[in-house]
């Protein structure tokens, strides 16, 4: 694997049909499930590794946020990405940036709502990913529904000519889905509350409960009663990312909660026929928590 921090680099070393992971870095299996899904569809797998400061709305999160190149490049290596991209600053944005990308409609409840300028900050990264890379395939993870909802719209309005790939959420063994933030949490059993909640409410679904209000309301209360600060629990469009009544349509139900001082998020894809995907969970501790011999 060779390490990188231009656009130039990029296109030589992957000049056509490569598969693009980008990522934030600090990797856990659920970026390593995007590595291994972009490797069944292309012979070139690229990671990028940036964190991005346009999509963190507030200072303090940015630089609380945990990072590690040595690290990320070790497992990067292991799980088979052949070239990753981890540009600076100056590369990403040389001058401000003046262009911003906004997606209208997808971007603004649920996230949108609760974080002003967040998928502002992640459609302009994306789309210069996009542009600069020129990926064949892209793998997001299904965890940021709504991102991945951003994402396909952004793809789509702006003619990428590119596959976008939806990769199953990853839990630790207990049902927390997997996210650079876990190694933050100090309250596991509050933290449980979201998946818990969600749970409970695709088992309500599988029992032919359609309508959103108890959806959500199983979710909040699941969550709250472990302790957790609920912010929304919302049934949204999957391909919109727009809040819906009934589950008539392909679709997710999203929480996002403050656990202490860290903010998760997690979801469950449900289809009208009350069938969900809950993601996959790991048999042992989350290689968030190794320490690697670095
Ligand atoms: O999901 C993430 O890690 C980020 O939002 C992404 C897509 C890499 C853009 O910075």
């Amino acid at each position: 694997m060779r390490t990188v921090g231009t656009f130039a680099e990029v296109r030589v070393a992957a000049p056509s049909g490569a598969a693009l992971v980008p990522t934030m870095g600090y990797l856990h299996e659920g970026h390593l499930a995007c590595v291994e899904a972009a490797r069944a569809r292309s012979d070139i797998v690229v990671m990028s590794l940036f964190v991005n400061p346009l999509q963190f709305d507030s200072s303090s999160d940015l630089d609380r946020y945990p990072r590690d190149l040595g690290r990320d490049a070790i497992l990067a290596e292991s799980a088979g990405v052949d070239l990753l991209f981890a540009p600076n600053i100056g590369e990403m944005y040389p001058e401000g940036p003046a262009t911003r990308v906004r997606v209208s409609g997808v971007s603004e409840a649920m996230e949108g709502a609760h974080r002003p300028g967040h998928f502002e900050g992640v459609a302009t990264v994306v789309a210069k990913l996009f542009a600069g890379i020129r990926p064949e395939i892209a793998c997001f993870g299904r965890k940021d529904a709504q991102q991945l909802a951003v994402v396909r719209t952004l793809a789509r309005d702006l003619s990428f000519p590119l596959e976008i790939v939806g990769v199953s959420t990853v839990r630790e063994a207990d049902g927390l889905a997997l996210s650079s933030r876990n190694v933050r949490v100090e309250d596991r059993e509050s933290a449980l509350g979201l998946s818990r909640g969600l749970f409970a409410a695709a088992e309500a679904a599988a029992s032919g409960e359609r309508l959103a209000a108890p959806l959500e309301q199983i979710v909040t209360e699941v969550a709250t009663d472990t302790g957790a600060k609920v912010q929304y629990a919302t049934l949204a469009d999957r391909h919109s990312a727009a809040p819906i009544e009934h589950l008539d349509c392909e679709a997710f139900l999203a929480v996002a909660a403050t656990v202490g001082e860290v903010r998760l998020i997690d979801n469950v894809f449900l289809d009208p026929d009350g069938h969900a995907d809950l993601g996959t969970r790991l048999a042992h501790p989350s290689i968030l928590y190794e320490k690697l011999n670095l």
